[in-house]
């Protein structure tokens, strides 16, 4: 349907949205905070703002602050399979936020609600994935004069953007709010640990205890995901590229090898590389009737799914989120969530408790741009330590934890070079 310049499912779900909305915002405590610290400063007043975001629960908390903080908003989806229409059609009705998402979307209603987004003629962008940027770099020029600037949420939409900025490409500045440690050390790690084995375990209900789960790449998230499989009980294998994330994965006590050679042992394969064809023809070749195959990198490339479409007989769909191929030599491989994000499509995305960080990150970087007012470079930038660590202390505050400080004579200590034994 559309109602005030949205596009979305059906506004009639507003009321469970709302109740989403706010059962989230009961684990956020640093939104609420920066809610009414928003209000008060308008930090964002009359500012343009497009976000591209997974359209969930706590990022609607998230408009909420922005729009608190006064910004002029408008959202579209991050991912055609990950909206929550219930939520969209919360915000809309709710809180008076255009949405122009729908679950399911094709690809070209996706590319059509980001360029909505692009005719709201934004000041500033928020991105989760980059899609906003390089649509914006690529067919919407004319619209860079306008720009303060964007931030960006996930390590894949980072490294599209480093790239950018590598071939002089890039016209304004972002801020990486993935790299910020009150993002990525709990976000990347533990949101995407819970979440992706969630989705995995809501899509099929196989018990993971005594299985083989291959996790490829061992970064922040690919770490969260093993840890959690593990703690499930399963035997856990990593495969990596890096020698040095493949040695912690070892002294981490898991197993280590090639895809080729873990394919051939697992029940369940995810993915969390941000590369493509991490999983591709050769290793479907050898895989166990039966295997389980998961992404939880940003894009559906992990997994080479056109190359397994072309070596199936048949395709079925035996429960909602699982795709079963059945191949000439008799044995089927299980997709979950088409290879997309199977936390956001299977399950809901990251717990609220985890987001409440990451989004306090991008609300305090948006209102950090405007007072920047264009001075930054048109870099890839880090996010202001201030905010990084103001962030760390609310959350810790808000969890009524107490940590010790520096006496005078620590602080010398650590300033001075001359003490010794
Ligand atoms: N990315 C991962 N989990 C998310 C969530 N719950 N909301 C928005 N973006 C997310």
């Amino acid at each position: 349907m559309t109602a005030m310049k949205s596009d979305i499912k059906d506004i009639t779900l507003a009321d469970q949205g709302l109740a989403r909305i706010e059962w989230a915002l009961d684990e956020m405590p640093v939104m609420r905070q920066l809610m009414a610290r928003f209000a008060r400063e308008r930090p964002l007043a009359k500012i343009r703002l497009s976000c591209c975001l997974h359209i969930t629960a706590e990022t609607a908390n998230l408009a909420r602050v922005l729009a608190a903080g006064g910004a002029d908003l408008l959202l579209c989806a991050s991912n055609p399979l990950s909206t929550q229409d219930d939520v969209a059609a919360a915000l809309v009705s709710h809180y008076q936020i255009p949405v122009f998402a729908i679950n399911g979307e094709d690809n070209q209603t996706y590319y059509q609600h980001i360029h909505a987004a692009l005719d709201h003629r934004p000041q500033l962008t928020m991105d989760d994935g980059a899609d906003l940027v390089s649509e914006m770099h690529k067919k919407r020029q004319d619209l860079l004069a306008n720009m303060l600037g964007g931030t960006e949420e996930t390590t894949t939409g980072v490294i599209r953007l480093r790239a950018m900025a590598r071939d002089n490409a890039l016209k304004f500045p972002i801020i990486a709010v993935n790299d910020a440690m009150t993002k990525h050390l709990f976000d990347n790690c533990y949101g995407t640990g819970q979440s992706s084995l969630d989705g995995i375990i809501r899509a099929t209900n196989i018990l993971l205890a005594g299985k083989v789960f291959t996790v490829a790449g061992y970064g922040w998230c690919g770490r969260g995901i093993a840890m959690r499989a593990k703690g499930h009980g399963a035997h856990v294998i990593i495969t990596e590229v890096d020698p040095l994330r493949a040695l912690e994965a070892i002294m981490d006590g898991f197993r280590v090898m090639p895809m080729l050679e873990a394919a051939a042992l697992s029940d369940f394969i995810i993915t969390a590389t941000g590369d493509k064809n991490v999983v591709d023809h050769s290793h479907f070749e050898v895989m166990k009737d039966g295997c389980i195959l998961a992404n939880s990198g940003h894009f559906n490339v992990e997994i080479n799914i056109p190359a397994l479409e072309k070596m199936a007989l048949r395709k079925d769909r035996p429960r909602q989120y699982v795709e079963k191929y059945v191949l000439a030599s008799g044995r089927s491989l299980r997709v979950l969530a088409e290879g997309r994000l199977v936390n956001l499509v299977a399950a809901e995305g990251h717990p609220a408790a985890v987001m409440d960080m990451s989004f306090a990150n991008q609300a305090l970087c948006a209102a950090f741009l405007c007072r920047k007012k264009r001075e930054l470079e048109n870099q890839v930038h880090f996010v202001p330590e201030e905010i990084d660590q103001e962030i760390a202390r609310l959350k810790l505050a808000a969890m009524q934890i107490h940590i010790d400080g520096l006496t005078a004579e620590q602080q010398e200590y650590l300033s001075s070079w001359q003490q010794g034994t």
